[in-house]
């Protein structure tokens, strides 16, 4: 289960990449924003974060203008790794070696031809479990 949050500026993009998971019935929950009024994004991120967090999604992916309110916003919560990316090749490595668990995008950066390849490399890319990048996760825990 994916979950999935945005604020005004990330209502299309979300909408997107929730078409795609229609098509291809990848299950999610949709925490909103659900039009285009202005919103705050840290209430999006508290609650995709909370989703994660409680296991009722394994992945979670937030979406603003940049990416970058949505990121520090999640990072705030102890046990989440958000990974703001911009291209496939970080998406990728972020799961490799941070095992992030929610992805944020902007949506005023990223076409959405692009966001939806970052969102295919972030979700189907699993942890290395590497010692290293093991030991690195646990010491941002402490
Ligand atoms: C909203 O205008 C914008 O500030 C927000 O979407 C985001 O980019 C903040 O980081």
């Amino acid at each position: 289960m994916i979950a999935l949050g945005c604020d005004h500026a990330g209502v299309k993009l979300k909408n997107f990449i929730l078409n795609y998971f229609k098509e291809n019935n990848i299950p999610y929950i949709d925490f909103g924003h659900f039009d285009e009024t202005s919103t705050d994004y840290p209430i999006y991120a508290e609650e995709v974060c909370n989703a994660v967090l409680s296991n009722k999604c394994e992945k979670g992916i937030l979406i603003c203008g940049t990416g970058i309110g949505m990121s520090i916003a999640a990072n705030r919560h102890k046990g989440i790794r958000c990974a703001l990316c911009g291209d496939v090749f970080s998406a990728k490595a972020t799961r490799e070696h941070n095992n992030a668990n929610i992805l944020a995008l902007g949506a005023r950066v990223v076409a959405e031809g692009l966001a939806l390849e970052i969102v295919k490399a972030f979700l189907s890319t699993e942890f290395s479990n590497g010692e290293n990048h093991v030991r690195r996760i646990e010491l941002l825990e402490k």
